[in-house]
């Protein structure tokens, strides 16, 4: 098993970083690349990560042809003729987004059987919104042995109203939609930018989505769709990753092709703490002087919300700057892990529930910590720059998953950190 080593306490990140395409944003993509039945569809700016390669590979078990050019970062998918209907266990259970195959295969063949998700360190995160909304269309559910099997001869345009915006139902729900006959109405739907995202790629489809980005989402359903060409969105959650490591090392980081728009809560509460960011041409500049820093209270929310995904990292941020901070996470119950890590490392915090207050200020000393997600293992790489000696962060496949070569661009900027193999 591999491990990250970073030798922390004088790290100053300066100079230039370069972001990917966003995973978030191709997972979803890819699943769309199921429901054209005529043409190919071309994903650029693709990233390549573990999560992807999962997600081809789902797609692939459809019996549709995926060709990964990494060294273009591109996909092509062919998905004419028929597809299968069945999405195994061996998949979903590696990832959770593959969930949102279920829509696109519903709609196309009539019928999807699609491995339930299992738990997850960060929380719970059932699927009863992804159904409920597939159940107004018209279809008809089943859950037996651990299995959801879908069945609609055609589905039909509902107005659907969500409890909560999931980004991952949105999804679900208007790639189902696209092929749907007549007019589906999302209130309340998720607004990421991934969100938009998969609205542009459906559209170049051929189908009709409006409203992308708000909370009301339309979508009149169409006959059938054909592929198309598309540009993956940049990575808003790896670029606020740089951003928050500028922020921790006295930094100074030009986050290239980065979205103002997309980062904009993450920046409001960088702002708050005293740390320069400005819009440049090429992208953000992240200039900090942690002396000038003041702590902050954090609340995500989901978008236009601060970030879930960047909460660990922020956390890490708060860890560093001198007086109380206060971060509650009001998406997911259980992604605080990574604070009983940082804890290894001197930080001094309490959690209580949804809340965690932060006393923060150096020193932090290195430790031996384990990755417990995706973004905590960001969080805990950021904290090991900064703390004193060695730091080793374990259990790099949560790291692989959301992030292409961590270890070599944070490197370039400055970092001394490397990539072992376990047994060296
Ligand atoms: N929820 C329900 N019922 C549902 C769906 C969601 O109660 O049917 C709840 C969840 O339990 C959770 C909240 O709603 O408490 C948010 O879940 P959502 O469905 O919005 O999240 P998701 O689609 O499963 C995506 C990202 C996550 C990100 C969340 C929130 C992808 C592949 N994943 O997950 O990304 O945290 O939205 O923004 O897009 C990550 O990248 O590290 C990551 C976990």
């Amino acid at each position: 098993m591999d491990k990250i080593i970073i030798e922390g306490g004088k790290t100053q990140l300066k100079g230039e970083v370069i972001i990917e395409g966003a995973k978030n944003a191709v997972l979803p993509l890819l699943a769309a690349t199921i429901l054209p039945t005529e043409g190919q569809t071309v994903l650029k700016n693709v990233p390549i990560l573990s999560d992807v390669f999962t997600m081809n590979n789902v797609v692939r078990g459809l019996d549709v042809t995926v060709h990964f050019n990494e060294a273009e970062n591109e996909v092509t998918v062919d998905a004419r003729g028929d597809i299968l209907d069945v999405a195994p266990y061996e998949y979903v259970s590696k990832m959770r987004a593959s969930i949102v195959v279920l829509g696109p295969i519903l709609a196309r063949n009539g019928h999807a059987k699609v491995s339930m998700p299992g738990g997850c360190t960060i929380g719970s995160r059932p699927i009863d919104l992804h159904l409920k909304g597939l159940e107004a269309m018209g279809a008809k559910i089943e859950q037996t042995g651990g299995d959801i099997t879908a069945t609609a001869d055609r589905l039909k345009g509902a107005n659907i109203y969500m409890d909560f915006p999931s980004v991952g139902a949105t999804q679900n729900l208007m790639m189902a939609a696209t092929l749907a006959e007549g007019t589906t109405t999302i209130e309340n739907a998720a607004r990421e930018p991934e969100i938009v995202d998969l609205a542009n790629l459906l559209n170049k489809m051929g189908a009709s989505v409006t409203g992308a980005g708000t909370e009301n989402l339309t979508i009149i359903g169409v006959d059938k769709m054909h592929g198309a060409e598309h540009s993956v969105v940049q990575d808003r959650i790896e670029a606020g990753t740089f951003m928050v490591a500028a922020a921790m090392t006295n930094g100074d980081v030009l986050i290239k092709d980065a979205v103002w728009e997309h980062n904009r809560p993450l920046i409001s509460k960088l702002r708050e703490m005293g740390v320069e960011v400005t819009e440049e041409e090429a992208g953000i500049r992240v200039v900090s002087n942690l002396d000038h820093l003041k702590p902050v209270t954090v609340k995500t929310m989901p978008h236009p919300g601060f970030p879930t995904d960047m909460q660990a990292q922020f956390t890490a941020l708060m860890a560093v700057v001198s007086g109380e901070s206060t971060m509650i996470e009001t998406v997911f119950e259980n992604r605080f892990q990574h604070l009983e890590e940082m804890r290894r490392m001197g930080l001094n915090s309490e959690i209580l529930r949804d809340t965690a207050r932060i006393h923060g200020g150096l020193p932090l000393q290195g430790a031996q910590v384990m990755s417990t997600d995706l973004r905590a293992s960001a969080a805990l790489i950021l904290t090991g720059m900064v703390a004193e000696g060695t730091t080793i962060v374990g259990k790099l496949t949560h790291l692989d998953r959301g992030y292409y070569k961590f270890h070599e661009k944070l490197a370039q900027l400055g970092a001394n950190i490397r990539r072992v193999n376990g047994d060296s």
